[in-house]
């Protein structure tokens, strides 16, 4: 086992009994896959981890995905939006705590037209000029993805959840298609985003053959991050029966990716954190260099509820920043609040021009 790790170290390519033997991997040979995967980590990143705030900004989804608890059909679920005013006031309250990065995530919602989006933008980006914006708001067109980039958004996240078509339609009603999904990562790449794209590990039907897909998806398109975090199931969902995802699992996958893709912005997720209450720090030795605080104010935390049990839902975003802190330094490792860019972002911006 250690001369495959070594040699996938060297080359980045598995084939599919190679990925077969990698998730199947022991706990002994696990830690070596960890430790490589670590090593790669500190050589772009040194020990330090980079802090995004989280804004979630609206759980009213026109989306009916069935692993998700924001789902439109999911009538227990309790509707909030903050208003433009509320997310800038977080971005104020982000600001002073020292984070260079928000994050603005919500169902997609349409109450949020491309005119407000990019008026939130604006004004936080005019504000706040040493600051990256991502948003995380799902699938749109080119034109409205160009009008935010216009405004000023800097990234984007939006998860593939499995490149396997066959897959794709057992965690989506038929409305949704993978091929959308696909179209709208090459746009925002395309656009000039740092882009994101991702899956739950361990979600209903995924097997070995659903993440080569993944993997190869990925290298095809060559995301700036990748977020991954086990499934978790939701009470009030149509996967509400389903087995949680392995924490086990997912540190073998985040280990697999930072080996496959040693620059990539890798977050340890609050999914991790839920699944496992040493996950995260788990997560950063596995090889993740990313960690997203909450700071969407508490009264609206607990509704923003994508899974069961979700970690962090009652302190106060200096807390959860701070409880962060510690456990990172617990670890040897430094927080980091600067922007945190992907290392060859602005080269490969120049190039591309
Ligand atoms: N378990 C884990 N992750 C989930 N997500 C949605 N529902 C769940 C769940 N039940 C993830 C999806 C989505 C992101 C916002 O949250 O991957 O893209
Ligand atoms: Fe959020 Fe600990 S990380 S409270």
């Amino acid at each position: 086992m250690k001369k495959l790790i070594d040699k996938f170290c060297e080359t980045k390519k598995l084939n599919k009994d190679e990925l077969h033997a990698l998730l199947e991997i022991s706990h002994k040979d696990r830690e070596y896959l960890s430790q490589r995967a670590r090593e790669i980590s500190i050589k772009t990143f040194g020990n330090k981890i980079y802090l995004r705030g989280l804004i979630e900004i609206s759980c009213f989804c026109k989306n009916d995905c069935y692993y998700c608890g924001l789902r439109r059909s999911n009538k227990n679920a309790e509707r909030y939006r903050l208003t433009p005013e509320e997310i800038l006031s977080c971005a104020d309250k982000g600001h002073e705590l020292g984070f260079r990065t928000f994050v603005l995530q919500g169902g997609e919602d349409a109450w949020y037209t491309d005119d407000i989006v990019c008026s939130i933008v604006e004004k936080i980006k005019t504000k706040y000029d040493d600051c990256a914006v991502t948003l995380s708001l799902g699938e749109k067109s080119y034109e409205s993805y160009k009008r935010y980039y216009d405004s000023g958004a800097d990234r984007y996240l939006l998860r593939h959840e499995t490149a396997d078509e066959a897959h794709y339609s057992k965690l989506h009603p038929s409305e949704m298609s993978l091929d959308n999904r696909k179209r709208c990562l090459y746009d925002l790449k395309e656009i000039g985003y740092q882009v994101g794209c991702g899956i739950m590990v361990g979600s209903p039907w995924q097997t070995e053959a659903t993440i080569y897909e993944d993997i190869r998806f990925m290298k095809d398109l060559r995301p700036h991050m990748i977020g991954i975090g086990p499934f978790i199931h939701h009470k009030d969902t149509p996967f509400a029966e389903f087995e949680n995802g392995s924490t086990y699992t997912t540190l073998v996958l985040l280990s697999i990716l930072r080996i496959m893709f040693p620059k990539v912005l890798l977050p340890a997720t609050t999914a991790l954190g839920t699944a496992d209450p040493m996950g995260r720090e788990k997560g950063i030795l596995a090889g993740a260099n990313v960690l997203m605080p909450n700071l969407s104010p508490v009264s609206v935390r607990k509704k923003y509820s994508l899974y069961d049990n979700k970690i962090c839902t009652g302190e106060e975003a200096a807390e959860c920043k701070n409880c962060l802190e510690r456990r990172i330094n617990s670890i040897g490792y430094e927080v980091d609040s600067s922007r945190g860019d992907y290392p060859d972002f602005r080269r490969e911006k120049h190039e591309r021009n």
